[in-house]
């Protein structure tokens, strides 16, 4: 039996590119640039499994093609909000992510990008590398101190608690957190926080707040001008989840308008743009969508959707199947 035809839309970690090409008639988006809406759209047309990651928009439009080939997309992510599923399911198509391998280190980007807002580390290293430092002295570059702040998380699943987590037992800060479902009060214990009932119960009490909620329609602008208004005077903002769960202009006036005290950003609305009003603001500090960007979880989350192409086209059901 001829092997499955499969397209992968970018590179990936070589280990995993060589088992995709044992495994399957692979083909690999040698450019590696992000594929536009029409080469997507004739790849569900010719290829049995397409393996799109967040850099690829799915649209309906993509479907809409007279004979779909495609009966599965094994998302390189976890995050699919750049696919439009409903459509995928109406054709059929099996749809796939990678949960739970990028955990770690996703947190450890909120934390990094809290720590240095809180601390004012790209300011230094900026300020440094210019040979603008002029030594040590008492009123140099000050921050704002974390251990025994509060930090607010909005959306309490795998990534939110680990960075609750973090926090909590690692930095000692006390932790909130708002999410859309009851959270067993001894579950949010072993994590070093609890629930409050509401995104603006969170808000009004958190020196940072830290966003981990799926991006999509449903929390898009979550995060708006008037939501930022009611943060506490003076607090930051991390993103780590999506860049449209932020309204990226009300975020740009808040900071200039001093509402909110700075930001840590690792996503942006339409990326790779990132708006020029706020590289222009040192109370910023800005990550090129890192979350999951180690040798490790990259080559894992390769692995998980190998195990998921591989189990559906064995008829087994696929482990990470969201559609
Ligand atoms: C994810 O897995 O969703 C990361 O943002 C990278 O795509």
């Amino acid at each position: 039996m001829s092997k499955p035809r499969i397209l992968v839309t970018r590179r990936w970690p070589s280990a995993v590119e060589r088992i995709l090409s044992e495994r399957f008639d692979a083909t690999f988006n040698l450019d590696d640039a992000a594929m536009s809406v029409e080469a997507l759209s004739n790849a569900i047309g010719n290829y049995d499994a397409v393996l799109p990651t967040v850099s690829d928009k799915l649209p309906a439009s993509v479907f809409d093609v007279a004979m779909a080939r495609a009966r599965i997309l094994g998302n390189f992510g976890v995050g699919y909000n750049h696919i439009d599923i409903n459509a995928a399911k109406d054709r059929g198509i099996v749809v796939t992510n990678t949960p739970g391998v990028l955990t770690d280190c996703t947190a450890d980007i909120a934390m990094l990008l809290l720590l240095t807002v809180a601390r004012r580390g790209g300011e230094g290293e900026r300020q440094l590398r210019a040979g603008e430092w002029g030594g040590w002295c008492p009123t140099h570059m000050i921050g704002t101190k974390v251990t025994g702040k509060t930090v607010g998380i909005i959306g309490f699943g795998r990534i939110g608690k680990a960075f609750a987590q973090r926090c909590h037992f690692g930095f000692g800060m006390e932790v909130v957190f708002y999410n859309r479902s009851p959270v067993d009060p001894a579950e949010a214990a072993r994590y070093g926080t609890r629930q409050l009932p509401t995104v603006e119960d969170v808000l009004a009490r958190s020196d940072f707040v830290s966003l981990h909620c799926p991006g999509g329609a449903e929390n898009r602008h979550l995060m708006n001008a008037a939501r930022l208004a009611a943060m506490k005077p003076g607090a930051f903002l991390i993103n780590t989840a999506r860049g449209d769960v932020v309204d990226e202009a009300a975020l740009t006036n808040a900071l200039k308008n001093g509402v909110i005290r700075g930001a840590g950003l690792d996503v942006y609305e339409a990326e790779p743009h990132v708006p020029d009003a706020l590289k222009a603001m040192s109370n910023v500090v800005l990550l090129p969508h890192l979350g999951s960007a180690t040798e490790e979880t990259r080559t894992a989350m390769g692995m998980k959707v190998v195990d998921n192409i591989t189990a559906f086209f064995e008829g087994r059901s696929p482990p990470d199947r969201v559609a």
